[in-house]
């Protein structure tokens, strides 16, 4: 006997929360339609706070409550849609759902990132499912892809553009030749970042994405602390000039790549080739470039964040879980965790690197920084060197290098800051081609 209707709870009213009750209300036949049966709105938990939003009357504020005991135990609502973001009590409210038999769907990506593996055992021993396709890239089908249409390949690398924020910025930076706090004010103005930004643009929200997917792609449990993670706000106007000029754009990347049996995890600026695909990825875009050994590569674009494409993804999970109840299959999906995965650590990664300096200007100093590297092993593929300031003899040098360890270019730049012929040393990126 199939059920008449489907019941949804609902946590968070915020800008993807009161979006996602607008598509529930709004699409109510079309989504009956693609069910089988009504998806039927029966309670909204939110804070005290929540309750003076105009767009409370517009849902009807008889669906709203403060009470979480009253929320959890309404036997009415068989999915629990997650939308109130942060790790707690998120996490507890998650567990009480599933733990008291409720289905769920979150696009909290911290959560997922920091406790998918347990969560989506607890999901199995209660015989309930669990989906989190808004977790990452937003509107961009992601999570099924890899839970489903990629699972003959083995992945071989992921490479993605998975913040927004940051994406805005750089290319802001890139285009308009601005500086990193000129960018950021214009984005915040915008409502592109937040008013405290830590999260975006020192890669901690890359880092649960790459996480997720990672543990995905490699049925592993990868961490969020697992991830070696730098942000974007020690790059400058000049980095992305001399990009051009060398021939490559910079993105934030989340990077994943297997090596034998050690995979490398990273989110970090890179130099990527002009040409590339994931170069022409700007604005508040995302991109995941996927290679499998039999797909070879497969890229995901859209748009990452924002209410439209989020509420699109979470109710694709609503609409995919309430076939099944309706339907009564038990189509839960699970992680196999494959305990063989080493993460290599960052100190044995090996890359090319970007450096540029502020130099005396005089001669004999490039062959006292070629010195420095060569005693690390590591070989100049080119060089450009600027005059920078007339007054005090200096001159902006940048060099690329061949491929280098990372450790031995750690200690390479400790070598060159005691070089009295060095000023500065600007920045130095990794590239990625
Ligand atoms: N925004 C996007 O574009 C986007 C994209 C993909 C995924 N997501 C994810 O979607 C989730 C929601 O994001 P959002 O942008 O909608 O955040 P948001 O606008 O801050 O909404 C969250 C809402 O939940 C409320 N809340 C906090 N604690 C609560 C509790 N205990 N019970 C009920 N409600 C509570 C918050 O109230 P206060 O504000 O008063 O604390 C806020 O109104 C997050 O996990 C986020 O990572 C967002």
């Amino acid at each position: 006997m199939h059920k008449q209707s489907i019941g949804i709870g609902l946590i968070g009213f915020g800008v993807i929360g009161s979006q996602v009750a607008k598509v529930l209300t709004e699409k109510a036949e079309i989504l009956a339609d693609q069910v089988g049966c009504p998806l039927v709105l029966r309670k909204i938990k939110v804070i005290e706070q929540d309750l003076t939003k105009p767009q409370i009357n517009e849902i009807g504020r008889q669906y709203f409550t403060t009470d979480e005991d009253e929320f959890f135990s309404d036997s009415e609502i068989d999915i629990v849609i997650e939308l109130m973001g942060g790790e707690s009590p998120a996490l507890q409210y998650l567990e009480k759902a599933l733990s008291n038999g409720k289905h769920v769907v979150t696009a909290n990506k911290e959560v997922i990132a920091k406790n998918g593996a347990g969560l989506l055992r607890m999901a199995h021993q209660n015989n309930v499912g669990l989906r989190y396709e808004a977790s990452v890239g937003g509107g961009i089908p992601l999570i099924a892809p890899f839970q489903y249409e990629l699972v003959a390949n083995k992945i071989n690398g992921i490479y993605a553009i998975i913040n927004g924020t940051t994406n805005y910025i750089l290319t802001r930076m890139a285009i308009d030749g601005i500086d990193f706090s000129t960018a950021l004010a214009s984005a915040q103005r915008l409502g592109y970042a937040e008013a405290d930004p830590k999260n975006d643009i020192e890669g901690i929200d890359a880092t649960y994405k790459l996480a997720i997917l990672t543990s995905l792609a490699l049925q592993s449990e990868v961490k969020p602390d697992d991830i070696y993670h730098e942000g974007i706000s020690r790059l400058s106007a000049s980095d992305f000039r001399y990009a051009r000029e060398l021939g490559f754009a910079i993105k934030l990347l989340a990077i994943a790549k297997r090596k034998l049996n050690t995979i490398e995890v990273r989110v970090h600026p890179a130099f990527i080739p002009q040409d590339s695909l994931l170069a022409k990825v700007d604005g508040v875009y995302n991109a995941v470039l996927v290679e499998g050994d039999l797909v070879d590569k497969v890229l995901f674009y859209g748009q990452g964040a924002g209410p439209l494409p989020t509420s699109s993804a979470v109710i694709s999970d609503v609409v995919a879980e309430a076939r099944d109840i309706y339907l009564n299959v038990k189509n839960h999906f699970q992680i196999k965790l494959n305990t063989g995965v080493v993460i290599r650590p960052m100190s044995e990664i090996k890359t090319r690197y970007y450096l540029r300096m502020t130099v005396a200007d005089r001669s004999g100093v490039l062959s006292q920084i070629t010195k420095v590297l060569g005693d690390h092993d590591i070989s100049i593929a080119s060089v450009i060197q600027k005059e920078a300031d007339k007054v005090n003899q200096t001159a902006e040098a940048v060099l690329m290098t061949h491929p280098a360890g990372e450790k031995a270019m750690k200690q390479a730049l400790e070598g060159l800051s005691h070089l009295e012929v060095i000023t500065e040393i600007g920045n130095f990126v990794r590239v990625e081609a």
